[in-house]
């Protein structure tokens, strides 16, 4: 591991825009990423943000959320950021403590282990039906017939809902429905189509002498300083749930299964050591990490690395670069299997928002991951494709293979 030189404040700036949709098609540059963890950490943007890109400032950032406040207001289209949108339409990361915690409380009820247990018979049921319908074509999409199939019906299971619902989730996460509030400009009074499903389905269940769905009536019946949540609350939650693990957890699937077409001797060694898959999922959400950053507000005046950072000011924190310092991993580049802590990462976040459907997502790939294994030979690519760049994080590109069964 390299130490990384003291940054030199008279350098002429870098110009990197941790939002260019270029990254999806072209790939993350980590060229340009390792430059600005060595020679500007704390980068400003073109649009005027902070870009912070070491492993300990991104860590520290998280981990300080009375100074870094989240804010997901402009990925769901409203500039002004989290106060420009009524309370009820806070997601969980933007709620600020107490509050923050006492509701995800019910967050970690609903994907507790034992909720995982009871959806993992069906999940492996479901990866074995969608390898065997990609089995039977002449020329498979691991993407569309896998790695998006997968979250949307775990996700599903999880709220206790049906195939009807998995579809939704499917559709919403390619349309960007997943991406909108109802405050957000342009959608109607009733809000996005989540937003009218989940609150028509919360009417129907308190219509019941006891709900149905048990993750429902633990929401219905939770109460935070002597007070039940409010419906528009727990719709905009469950919304939250769906745009958080159906997108990132597609994406991990979708890098993991780009890799194996691409890696013949990585199959075979997944094949012969089925031990090593926890720590090639481990390695994937390392190296191609799905949530490249996440936004922070600047609550207080701030410095970080000797520069000032403004209550106010927007502040990017670059996971998927402080996935790759090269202060705390050897190559960071090299998609290895033998690294000394696979879990060190920060591919889930850090501190009191750190991700708390991780253990679903390992789940879900671990699942999808082993049932290839079992029911497939070989993955062959198909000559003349341009395959995804790793990571392609958060885009929706096919993944085309010839797969032949075992
Ligand atoms: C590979 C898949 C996933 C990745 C890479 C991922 C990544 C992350 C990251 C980086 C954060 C922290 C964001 C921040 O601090 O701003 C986060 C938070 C969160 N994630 Fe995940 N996530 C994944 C899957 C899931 C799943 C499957 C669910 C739920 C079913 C989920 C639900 C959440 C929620 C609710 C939060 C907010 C937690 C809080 O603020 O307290 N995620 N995730």
């Amino acid at each position: 591991m390299a130490a990384h030189r003291p940054a030199d404040p008279g350098a002429e700036n870098i110009v990197f825009d941790p939002h260019d949709p270029a990254f999806v098609s072209e790939g993350v540059p980590f060229a340009t990423l390792a430059r600005i963890r060595e020679e500007q950490p704390v980068l400003r943007t073109p649009d005027g943000a902070w870009y912070l890109s070491r492993f300990d400032d991104v860590t520290a950032a998280l981990t300080d959320v009375d100074t870094f406040r989240a804010d997901l207001g402009p990925i769901t289209g409203i500039a002004a950021g989290i106060e420009a949108i009524p309370e009820d339409q806070h997601y969980l990361s933007e709620i600020p403590e107490p509050r923050h915690k006492q509701v995800r409380r019910l967050v970690t009820a609903a994907l507790s282990t034992a909720r995982l247990r009871r959806i993992e018979p069906g999940l492996r049921a479901e990866c074995a039906r969608l390898v065997d319908a990609m089995l039977a074509l002449a020329v498979a999409d691991l993407h569309d017939g896998y790695a998006m199939a997968i979250p949307a019906y775990a996700m599903s299971r999880i709220m206790a809902l049906d195939d009807d619902a998995a579809r939704r989730f499917m559709a919403w996460s390619w349309d960007g429905t997943l991406m909108r509030r109802p405050s957000t400009p342009g959608v109607p009074p009733g809000g996005p189509d989540s937003h009218a499903f989940f609150a028509a389905y919360l009417a129907g269940q308190r219509a019941l002498p006891t709900p149905s769905n048990d993750l429902v009536a633990l929401l219905l019946d939770a109460e935070i300083e002597g007070a039940r949540l409010s419906d528009p609350e727990i719709v905009t939650q469950l919304h939250f749930l769906i745009q958080a693990g159906v997108h990132t957890t597609r994406s991990l699937l979708a890098h993991l299964f780009n890799r194996l077409v691409q890696d013949p001797a990585l199959w075979t060694r997944l094949k012969a050591e089925r031990a090593l898959v926890p720590v090639f999922i481990e390695e994937s959400l390392r190296r191609d990490s799905p949530v490249q950053r996440t936004t922070r507000r600047c609550a207080r005046d701030a410095v970080v690395r000797g520069v000032p950072i403004l209550a106010g000011e927007w502040v990017e924190m670059g996971i998927g670069s402080a996935n790759h310092d090269e202060a705390v991993y050897d190559a960071p580049g090299a998609f290895r299997l033998d690294r000394p802590e696979p879990r060190r990462h920060l591919a889930f976040g850090a501190g009191s928002h750190v991700c708390p459907g991780a253990g679903l997502a390992r789940l879900e790939a671990q699942i999808a991951v082993e049932t290839l294994l079992d029911r497939v030979a070989r993955m062959e690519r198909i000559e003349g494709v341009a395959y995804p760049p790793l990571p392609g994080s958060l885009g929706h590109q096919p993944i085309p293979a010839r797969l032949l069964a075992g």
